[in-house]
């Protein structure tokens, strides 16, 4: 069973060049991956399709009106549907995870100052933020969502241990990677990955995730002091 991504979007030409490349694109052709774009303007209001208004109570900017959506999103409500906003739950790999075991999700992208509450409250299950930064809208992490889902997909990523021992997924980040050759401008590749002997090689690995999770991310190493 394919997974179907339903995308709502005012942009949805935004999707035509990512949904195209590398492994979304052949998640798509072999399909496993649908994805479907559907445009609030088509329900809007007026000659004029008119999708957003001033706030009430005053305030900068325009905020997305309730019935486009609404129209858009009735016959979507069999699906998980997520919205994209700075205020949602951060991103993170156990939610992709959770997402690419879905039959059919909906990622509502946002727009101008926000969408009008009553969308969130009678459309939304979800609420998901790409991280603590404001974007133009919710595209960029709709995108971000499908090209991480795609690559969990059966079959997508040649070798499945490549997803499943990654950084995220344990915890750690991953230790530096080198190819051929050797030797660059001088710039050598650590000896003990040329030595043949694995069992250093693995413990080479182990300690340089070790050290790099505790330079970069402190915030990922389980505080000792938190158990006593
Ligand atoms: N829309 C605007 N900013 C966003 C963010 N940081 N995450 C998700 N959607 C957004």
């Amino acid at each position: 069973m394919p997974l179907t991504v339903h995308v709502v979007t005012l942009f949805p030409d935004y999707f035509e060049s990512p949904l195209r490349v590398s492994l979304v694109r052949r998640a798509r052709e072999e399909g496993q991956l649908v994805i479907r774009t559907h445009d609030p303007r088509d329900h809007g209001k007026g000659a004029h399709r008119q999708v957003d208004d001033a706030p009430f109570g005053g305030g900068p900017g325009m905020v997305m009106m309730v019935e486009p959506l609404a129209r858009t999103l009735e016959p979507l409500a069999h699906t998980h549907r997520v919205f994209l906003t700075p205020s949602g739950a951060p991103l993170r790999q156990d939610t992709l995870d959770r997402f690419a075991l879905m039959d059919e999700i909906t990622l509502v992208c946002g727009r101008y100052e926000g969408i009008d509450q009553r969308v969130v409250d009678h459309y939304i299950d979800e609420e998901v933020s790409l991280g603590d930064f404001v974007l133009l809208g919710g595209e960029v992490a709709a995108a971000t969502i499908i090209e991480g889902v795609a690559r969990l997909l059966p079959g997508v990523v040649g070798n499945p241990e490549s997803t499943e021992h990654e950084s995220f997924r344990s915890n750690e980040l991953e230790e530096p990677q080198y190819t051929r050759p050797a030797e660059f401008n001088g710039w050598e590749v650590p000896d003990v990955l040329l030595s043949g002997d694995h069992g250093a090689i693995d413990r080479w690995r182990a300690e340089q995730r070790a050290l790099r999770t505790q330079q970069r991310r402190p915030d990922l190493v389980p505080n000792r002091d938190a158990d006593s």
